[in-house]
């Protein structure tokens, strides 16, 4: 039977990381048969474990620590299952999924660009097959389009959840207008959840006259270390 499959995040990092790794082993093979000092050769040797050691660690930040942590998090937000949620660059519908599949008569919508250089095979019918897989096609819409202009109108969600997506908005102003349409389509005490690699702590600054609770949470196990913000809008 076919299983939902989520891609790799970043996958050229990866790449780059693991043919880096082999060309410092490389070197280190041709440094010994050549006789060369052992310091190169140690030098060389440190260089491809650590890049090895770093594009594993991508990998399994993606395909092991991702999971858990997303199911823990949606656990966290103890929804009652009519909720309105919105997932802004849902990528391959990990996230997406996971709130759906808590949810019975709400709807989970996620808007994206699709973009390959942020997660491997991305594509609206990879997230809708996922859906269909998981079960839950029913209860999810998707759409493309950029998280600095949602197609949604005014306070339309109880909950907004990013996972690792803002960040990829170039420039500050960018971000800062994809928070500001994140605040708009979420209604008055509804709650957001999101989570990114650089920049967290600046939403948290920006986002701190408009919410309630903020809360962040570093998550170190992550490659590079996650943040995870949570808070409600006023
Ligand atoms: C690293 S992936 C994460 C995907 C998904 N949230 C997950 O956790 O699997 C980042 C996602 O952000 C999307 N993205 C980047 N810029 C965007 C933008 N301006 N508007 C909407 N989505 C965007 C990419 O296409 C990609 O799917």
């Amino acid at each position: 039977m076919n299983k939902p499959s989520y891609g790799i995040d970043a996958p050229n990092v990866v790449f780059n990381l693991l043919v880096f790794s082999f060309v410092a082993l490389l070197l280190t093979g041709l440094s010994f048969y050549f006789d060369k000092p052992v310091w190169l050769i140690l030098y060389f040797s440190a260089i491809s474990l650590s890049l090895f050691c770093t594009g594993c660690w991508l990998i399994y930040s993606t395909k092991v620590a991702k999971p858990r942590l997303l199911a823990r998090l949606v656990e966290e937000l103890h929804l009652q299952g009519d909720e309105k949620i919105l997932d802004i660059g849902c990528g391959r519908g990990m996230l997406l999924i996971e709130a759906a599949k808590r949810i019975q008569t709400g709807k989970v919508c996620g808007i994206d660009l699709w973009s390959r250089k942020d997660q491997s095979g991305n594509s609206m019918d990879k997230t809708l097959s996922n859906a269909q897989l998981e079960k839950v096609d029913d209860r999810i819409e998707v759409q493309t389009a950029d998280m600095r202009s949602i197609p949604y109108p005014d306070s339309s969600f109880d909950v907004v959840v990013s996972n690792l997506a803002i960040h990829n908005v170039p420039g500050e102003a960018g971000r800062l207008q994809a928070l500001s349409e994140i605040m708009r389509v979420l209604k008055p005490g509804g709650s957001f959840l999101l989570l990114d690699i650089h920049y967290a702590k600046q939403y948290a600054q920006i986002l701190k006259e408009k919410t309630q609770t903020i809360s962040l949470e570093p998550i170190y196990k992550y490659c590079p270390t996650l943040r995870v913000l949570k808070g409600t809008k006023k």
